[in-house]
Formats: C-alpha cells, structure tokens, sequence
C-alpha cells in the first residue's frame, strides 16, 4: 500500500499506534507514533528513509508489493538512527548494490549499527544534488545536531517537498496523514514536546539552520517529516514555530517541581504556588509530583516557565533519588534564561536544599533567594517565606 503526498511522490511508512516509548524508555509516546518513509518514482525511483527495525518485514513485503525493489535506483537515509534505518537490512539482503545516499557521519552510524561497510554509500554534504528526472531533483541540506550529528533533510525540487527526517516531527500517529487532518490540540502539544525533550540542547543550531534554510529562498509546499503529520496547510507554520521556541523561548508561567517524603515538601509547593497566583494572577501556575508525574511532561511544562521551583527534602545528606534523576535529566536539555528556587523539609542534616542548588546551576538556571529550608514540617513562617519566593521568581 502507498499513500499519495503529491504528484509520484507516495508515503509508504508505519503508522505506529502501539508504540509507547522512544530512546529506549527515555520519552514516552502516549498517542501512538509513526516512522515515514516516502517512496519517489520519477524517472529514477527514489526511497527516503525506512521504519523501525521491528516493521522491517512488513515494510520490505509491503515495497515489494508495491515495485519491483529491483527498479530503487537509490536509498536516501537522512538519518541512521534505528527507527529510520531499521529495516535497512532486510532491504539491502535483495538489492544489494543500490547505492545508499548520506553523510559522512551517516556512512559512520549506518555501519556501525549494521556491520556492512560494502554497502554502496554516497556520501553528500549540503548542497549536493541528484537529478531523479521529470526536471526534478533532490537537494541534500546537512542538519548536524539536529538531532543526531548524521541528520540531513532533503529537499525535492519541482514539488517543493522538504523531507526533514526528525526535524518538525511529533511522535503523533495520524492515520489521515496530514497536519490539516490532525486533532491539532494533539499536534501541537505532541510537537512542543518532542522540541523540548529532543531538540532544546540544540537551539541555538536549530536558529541558524533556520535561517540558512530561510536565506536559500526554497519555496517549500509540503514538509514531510519522519514522524507524525505531514504539513501541507501552511507549512512554514512549524519552521516559524521552531524558530520561536529555539530563542530561550518562555511564556508567563512558573513551574513548581518536588517530592516528598512525608508530605512537608509538598506542602511547601502547594503554598509556593498559590503565593504566586495571589501575587501575580496573569501568571501560569503548574505543580508537579516528580515521582508520580511523567517527566517529559514535567520538562516541557519547564520549557514553556519563566521560572521553577524545585523541592526535595533532605535524606541521606541528599535529596529524594527521583529528585537527583530529574535533575540530571534536566541539567542535559540545557535550558536557558530561566530562574529557580529551591525548597525542601528536613529533620536532622538538612543538605538538600544546598544539592538543589549545585544541581539547578549546573542545569544553567539562575538560582534566586530567598530558599524554604524547614525544620521539620513547615510553619507560619516557612509558609511566609513562599510569599518572598513567589515575588523573587515572578520578578
Ligand atoms: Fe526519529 Fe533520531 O530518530
């Protein structure tokens, strides 16, 4: 089965309704996803990625329905990572010579996952171009880091197609295909998502690709990314999107962030929060339990703050491991002017707000005073303290 995106050029992916997590279990998927592939017959016939190595089978079975894989005349991978590259293996067991179309890191990733350094790689840099006929051609653009350092988008001349593999993607399944058929609640929340778990370490690479991209005046009718919908209606919607949110982008909204052992810490969050809707009621409050909350959930609800705070109580002369964990995880998406407090009970060495602390520098956030740092449970004038803080954070 193919699916028409325009003119020869067909969407021959996996629709992915049960997969539930990506990176191993490091983002979770709770609306199915897809990995896309797209199937080009002009005068040469084109394929451009392929799908997770668990579809491999019905991927291939399902081509060969479609063509003789005899007629590919070349593989695009944009991309080597597993869940575009995944059924690489089976396809290049019955057409072993078709030449493969990358970069030189993409060479890297697809043979060191695969073991076939005589795969017939042609390697390509920004700018190279292959002619498929028809007056068409695929242009190749480099997209190192974005997200990995082999990603490359292409873009099809003649049909204005911008194959842009991760970039602009969600991990969304959207049977109808299309952003414009999309539940577009779920669309943009799955696509801020996936920009702040996957490529806000990147922004500031993200922001100049963007505007080379811009620079090179292609008109662009469709972009067809890796994972979830196709933009067909206004698709330059995303590129502008992407452009905000790859400048330190932050709406007026502060999120808190803890745990607790015995219920002090939250106590202190829940009264950190309702300071802040007393003091400033234009501003977004959210609260979140780390241990109990999904953390890519909780990470783009930071993405969207001004401001966190972020509580643990003392334990072991550390904080709550859940804490540490989320954190760390934190600390690697390299969040950028943005301001957090800390808070937190203890009942005998009380280190846990100092830890918060170290940890949230070295996260890159602006640590403001005053600290809630109560001895046992929290009091009237811990309680008061929250009024400090909230003025401190919205500031
Ligand atoms: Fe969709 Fe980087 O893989």
């Amino acid at each position: 089965m193919k699916r028409k995106v325009k003119n020869n050029v067909y969407w021959v992916g996996k629709i992915d309704w049960e997969m539930d997590s990506f990176h191993g279990d490091d983002y979770s998927i709770n609306n199915g996803s897809s990995q896309n592939a797209y199937l080009i017959e002009e005068e040469k016939t084109v394929l451009i990625d392929t799908v997770w190595r668990p579809h491999s089978t019905e991927f291939v079975d399902n081509l060969a329905g479609i063509i003789d894989l005899n007629k590919i005349d070349f593989i695009v991978a944009n991309h080597g990572e597993i869940d575009h590259s995944g059924a690489l293996l089976d396809l290049m067991r019955a057409i072993p010579e078709t030449p493969i179309y990358c970069t030189a890191n993409g060479v890297k990733s697809l043979t060191g996952q695969f073991h076939h350094p005589e795969w017939n790689f042609k390697v390509v840099k920004t700018g190279d171009a292959v002619d498929i006929g028809n007056g068409k051609k695929l242009v190749f653009v480099e997209m190192p880091m974005l997200h990995w350092p082999d990603s490359m988008a292409t873009y099809m001349t003649g049909d204005n197609i911008l194959f842009s593999n991760d970039a602009f993607g969600q991990h969304l399944a959207v049977e109808e295909l299309y952003n414009d058929r999309a539940d577009h609640y779920l669309l943009w929340s799955e696509a801020i998502k996936y920009y702040a778990n996957i490529l806000n370490p990147f922004s500031p690479l993200v922001k100049r690709k963007i505007e080379e991209i811009k620079s090179l005046n292609l008109p662009i009718d469709i972009i067809a990314p890796s994972h979830g919908a196709i933009w067909r209606e206004n698709p330059l919607q995303i590129i502008e999107k992407y452009y905000e949110w790859a400048q330190d982008y932050q709406e007026d909204q502060v999120t808190i962030a803890y745990d607790t052992m015995w219920e002090g810490t939250l106590q202190l969050a829940n009264r950190i929060g309702e300071e802040i809707a007393t003091l400033h009621p234009q501003t977004r409050v959210k609260i979140f339990n780390i241990a109990k909350t999904d953390k890519n959930d909780i990470m783009t609800e930071v993405f969207k703050s001004k401001a966190i705070a972020v509580g643990s109580p003392t334990v072991g002369n550390n904080i709550l491991s859940s804490v540490s964990g989320w954190l760390a995880f934190l600390e690697a998406l390299k969040f950028k002017n943005k301001k957090a407090a800390v808070f937190g009970c203890y009942g005998w060495s009380g280190e846990g707000n100092q830890v918060l602390r170290e940890q949230l520098e070295n996260a890159g956030f602006k640590v403001v005073e005053p600290e809630i740092k109560s001895h046992w449970n929290p009091g009237e004038d811990h309680f008061n303290k929250a009024v400090d803080l909230a003025k401190a954070l919205c500031e």
